[in-house]
């Protein structure tokens, strides 16, 4: 049988997923096992989740915006969907939808740290979380107070928004909600820095969220924007010594445990890092 699996969302033709997904399906040697891209407005959904349906899909991601309607569709949730309510990997079990959250952000993001800095998050380590929005900080916030961490804490522009998150981090690890300046000035004591918000990316690759004059030179600074790839906070993380993290990563091993979702393979996924940047390069 042949795998087949997909994207919904709008827009989407930009999306780097079919690259990823098509590499995978290679690896796993699923000749034949397609990704497609299933495009459409919010009129379209119901057609083509009907669409999906009909043709027996074994999988899809879902994205913006469709992360919270499509769970009306669903006959089942993980319990990461539940708390979050919100899904962006759909598996299809005997027929039954279930829609879970975790391959966004979060986890997958996670597992490309460990991979590469082995020994970064452990009970010492203390992060902060650059941005509070809706997606992207929250699912990392919750992968990351989880590894039960020194500490965790968030600092955002908006900081009501921030303490928003802090109850999904109260059992696992202390959290503290902090401006950016508070944030700037105590950066020497975090492990790892992750920046979690759009600033920096294309086409205003001149913004950078905080100065970095205070960091230590063992710190890994991360940065979710991988358009470009040396986003300017990365780059002046490397003027100041710093390690750096790019944001690539992370879609890579997003779709990994996505992969694996679906097809119950855990593929070895490290030597594409570096071919997904040159694409993204455009070499
Ligand atoms: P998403 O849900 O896609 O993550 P979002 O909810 O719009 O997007 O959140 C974007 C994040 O980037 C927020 O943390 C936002 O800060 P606010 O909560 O204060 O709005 C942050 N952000 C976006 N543009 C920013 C800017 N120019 N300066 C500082 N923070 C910014």
């Amino acid at each position: 049988m042949t795998l087949k699996l997909g994207l919904i969302g709008h827009p989407i033709s930009h999306s780097l997923s079919p690259w990823i997904h098509a590499k995978f399906i290679d690896l796993a040697g699923l000749n034949g096992g397609e990704y497609k891209l299933y495009e459409g407005n919010p009129n379209q959904l119901p057609d083509v989740l009907t669409q999906l349906k009909q043709n027996k899909i074994d999988g899809f991601n879902v994205t913006i915006p469709y992360k919270q309607v499509v769970l009306d569709y669903l006959d089942e949730l993980d319990s990461d969907a539940e708390i979050l309510g919100a899904v962006n990997t759909v598996v299809n079990q005997h027929g039954k939808w279930k829609g879970g959250y975790s391959t966004d952000g979060g986890e997958g993001y996670v597992r490309s740290i460990i991979e590469s800095f082995p020994s970064l998050l452990n009970k010492d380590t203390s992060v902060l979380i650059l941005g509070a929005g809706g997606g992207a900080a929250r699912g990392i916030y919750r992968a990351l107070v989880q590894k039960r961490l020194k500490r965790v804490d968030i600092a955002n522009r908006t900081l009501d928004k921030a303490k928003e998150l802090l109850p999904l981090g109260k059992d696992f690890t202390p959290s503290e909600v902090l401006t950016f300046h508070t944030a700037e000035k105590n950066l020497s004591q975090y492990d790892l820095i992750v920046q979690t918000t759009s600033v920096g990316m294309k086409p205003k690759v001149q913004e950078q969220i905080i100065q970095l004059d205070n960091i230590r030179k063992d710190t890994v600074v991360s940065d979710i924007v991988y358009q470009p790839i040396m986003t300017k906070i990365l780059q002046d993380a490397k003027v100041h010594g710093a390690r750096i993290h790019h944001g690539h990563a992370m879609l890579l091993y997003q779709g990994q445990l996505a992969f694996e979702k679906w097809t119950g393979k855990k593929l070895d996924v490290s030597h594409l890092v570096d071919e997904l940047e040159d694409k993204l390069r455009g070499e």
